[in-house]
């Protein structure tokens, strides 16, 4: 099983990503990170121990950073109000840690046998922190797995992904820390749509909850399907044959109007990331399914 840690800012498609990780037989999830992005971290961190209890999962949740680096925290309007609205969720039973998120991945990574793989699906800001804080924790981490960033244009705007454009700077000190990084962007993400008809073939909470909140994500419809975009870094960690991986040297743009832009740089010999280019769209919604089926 690989040990994981998923840096997350639920968010419905972070939902469907905690959740779908949560049953990987394949998967060892060590602990939950909050960080201010779709929506605030008081929100977000509630609705990450509202999914931690919803899916009786004992694992620790800790709260992190609340705003940028630099930037205010700005949200972003495809999640709705509360970041999971749309269904009545149970009260929370779990507390989150009372270490703050960088001190519970700096304790989880030094006392760690074994190196532990950092998934982020929010802004890159925790990680920042962790890695100016702790860089010499970098030789704990096995690899850094995230969502975020694209070679074909943004979803803010022309140039920026989400979760780059949120916190430009934490990006750039990510990507240029010299670690092991696989970018799973829009490039691909964009293609890994579930709607209904795919929720419909399974009956059980976890798929009715989707059901719920995925109708109040504004990135899709239901009849053609929702963009799962957090839940392509998970099948990427147990399935990694579903995409098409290539090395590329990537900057990322900090200031400006094209701040949040992840830059491919042409003709120099060197590379810093591997990124996903393609994906078996269809492979992916089976894959989906497979482990919706295995869930409550
Ligand atoms: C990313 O931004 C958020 O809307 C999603 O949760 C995902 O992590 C996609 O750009
Ligand atoms: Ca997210």
């Amino acid at each position: 099983r690989i040990p994981i840690i998923i840096d997350t800012d639920p968010g419905i498609d972070d939902a469907a990503a905690l959740g779908l990780a949560f049953y990987r037989d394949d998967l060892d999830v060590k602990l939950i990170t909050t960080v201010a992005g779709n929506v605030d971290i008081d929100n977000i961190t509630t609705n990450a121990l509202k999914l931690v209890t919803f899916f009786d999962q004992d694992i620790p949740v800790a709260k992190g950073m609340d705003t940028p680096l630099l930037k205010p925290a700005l949200g972003n309007k495809v999640h709705g109000v509360t970041g999971m609205d749309g269904y009545d969720f149970p009260q929370p039973t779990r507390r989150i840690t009372k270490e703050h998120a960088v001190e519970a991945m700096r304790s989880l990574l030094e006392e760690s046998e074994e190196k532990i793989t950092i998934v982020p699906i929010g802004p890159l800001t925790n990680i920042a922190v962790l890695l100016l804080m702790y860089p010499q924790l970098k030789n704990k981490i096995e690899r850094i797995v995230l969502m975020g960033g694209s070679l074909s244009g943004g979803n803010v705007n022309g140039a920026a992904e989400f979760n780059m454009w949120a916190d430009p700077h934490a990006a750039k000190m990510v990507f240029d820390s010299g670690l092991d990084i696989v970018m799973i962007g829009l490039d691909v993400t964009l293609k890994a749509r579930i709607g209904e008809e795919l929720l419909s073939k399974c009956p059980n909470k976890s798929a009715d909850m989707f059901n719920a909140i995925f109708r109040h994500y504004i990135d899709g419809d239901m009849e053609s399907g929702v963009v799962m975009h957090d839940s392509c870094a998970i099948a990427y960690l147990t399935n990694p044959e579903l995409f098409t991986i290539e090395r590329r040297l990537v900057e990322v743009v900090t200031d400006g109007p094209a701040g949040g832009m992840t830059m491919e740089v042409f003709g120099k010999d060197k590379t810093n990331v591997s990124v996903a280019v393609g994906i078996d769209s269809e492979a992916f919604q089976e894959w989906f399914l497979g482990t919706l089926n295995k869930m409550i």
